[in-house]
């Protein structure tokens, strides 16, 4: 059952004493606030947008969200970690309709939260249909997402198909990771998989990565046909966040470098220096087809190793 009203209402029906509480933010968004023995949280209702999470013993969150972040209503997030479904990237046919899909900016409603025997903290959240969605995007769908705020954090994106017919849908778990110095982040994992960069002409070339990623300007790349987890190796902050995945064929890495991060506005002079997204994805080849009456999940777990 999807669970609306007002902070104090969703307080009142779902707070968890000294574990979960909502709060309003920014221009009237919900927002959940967990924080249990394990870490800290926050999700925010629109688009099931899990904007922070911190781990008890670290000094610095985990999930990256900009200083500039806006939080308003029909507006995506700059950080955290936007949901983008049912389609990743520009629409293949519209160019009207929103990049990444609609999910990361349309209401949401929590249908559930407990606190779980080891004290971890899970909530679950689920896509409000409406006409404007059904503009968008009209199949007898139904998306929700379970977070499990604890040691680590694991989020499991479930997409229902309520109707007789197969639908296709591509998607992100478009996740921001804190880093201290991006020149100095690398990534490990991907190593000999075949990626698309999007940084070249359009429709991106065809490469396959050698040795870890590093970076040194912008980087944009849809890697396909895997499934490996992938480790962030951090010097700066002395510390490793491993991301492990499952129902995820593909793993997009972003960092839009300084120029381009100075003409989207909402990163701050030098937000881009201390963030990368690692997405857990089912993007181009790897889509996914969602049967008549079947259902498909992805989850991807973070967690911090020094
Ligand atoms: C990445 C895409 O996933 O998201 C990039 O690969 C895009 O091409 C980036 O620029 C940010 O997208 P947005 O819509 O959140 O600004």
């Amino acid at each position: 059952m999807l669970i609306l009203g007002s902070p104090e209402e969703l307080d009142k029906r779902l707070g968890i004493k000294n574990r979960l509480t909502f709060r309003t933010a920014g221009d009237g968004l919900v927002v959940a606030e967990v924080d249990n023995p394990h870490a800290s949280a926050s999700i925010c209702l629109q688009g099931g947008h899990v904007t922070a999470w911190q781990p008890k013993p670290a000094a610095l969150p985990v999930v990256w969200l900009s200083r500039l972040a806006k939080f308003a209503p029909g507006k995506s997030i700059r950080g955290g970690a936007p949901v983008c479904w049912p389609w990743f990237g520009p629409h293949a046919t519209e160019a009207g309709f929103p990049s990444h899909g609609y999910a990361r900016t349309v209401p949401w409603a929590v249908t559930q939260a407990v606190s779980l025997a080891d004290d971890a903290t899970q909530i679950t959240l689920e896509l409000i249909n409406s006409d404007q969605t059904r503009a968008l995007w009209n199949h007898p769908g139904k998306l929700t997402l379970e977070v499990t705020v604890g040691q680590t954090l694991k989020l499991t994106l479930t997409t229902g198909n309520l109707g007789d017919d197969a639908f296709v849908i591509s998607e992100a778990l478009h996740t921001y990771l804190q880093v201290g110095d991006i020149a100095r982040t690398r990534v490990l994992g991907l190593e000999s998989c075949e990626f698309v960069d999007k940084t070249g002409p359009a429709g991106g070339l065809r490469r396959r990565q050698e040795g870890p990623l590093t970076f040194t300007a912008e980087t944009d790349r849809i890697y396909v046909n895997t499934t490996a987890d992938c480790v962030l190796e951090d010097p700066q902050l002395a510390r490793r966040i491993r991301i492990a995945k499952s129902g995820s064929r593909s793993t997009v890495v972003w960092t839009p470098w300084a120029e381009k991060a100075g003409k989207m506005g909402d990163f701050g002079p030098d937000g881009w220096r201390e963030m990368v997204c690692v997405e857990s994805a089912n993007v181009l080849e790897n889509a996914v087809t969602i049967p008549g009456h079947g259902s498909h999940s992805m989850s991807v777990e973070y967690s911090l190793e020094n």
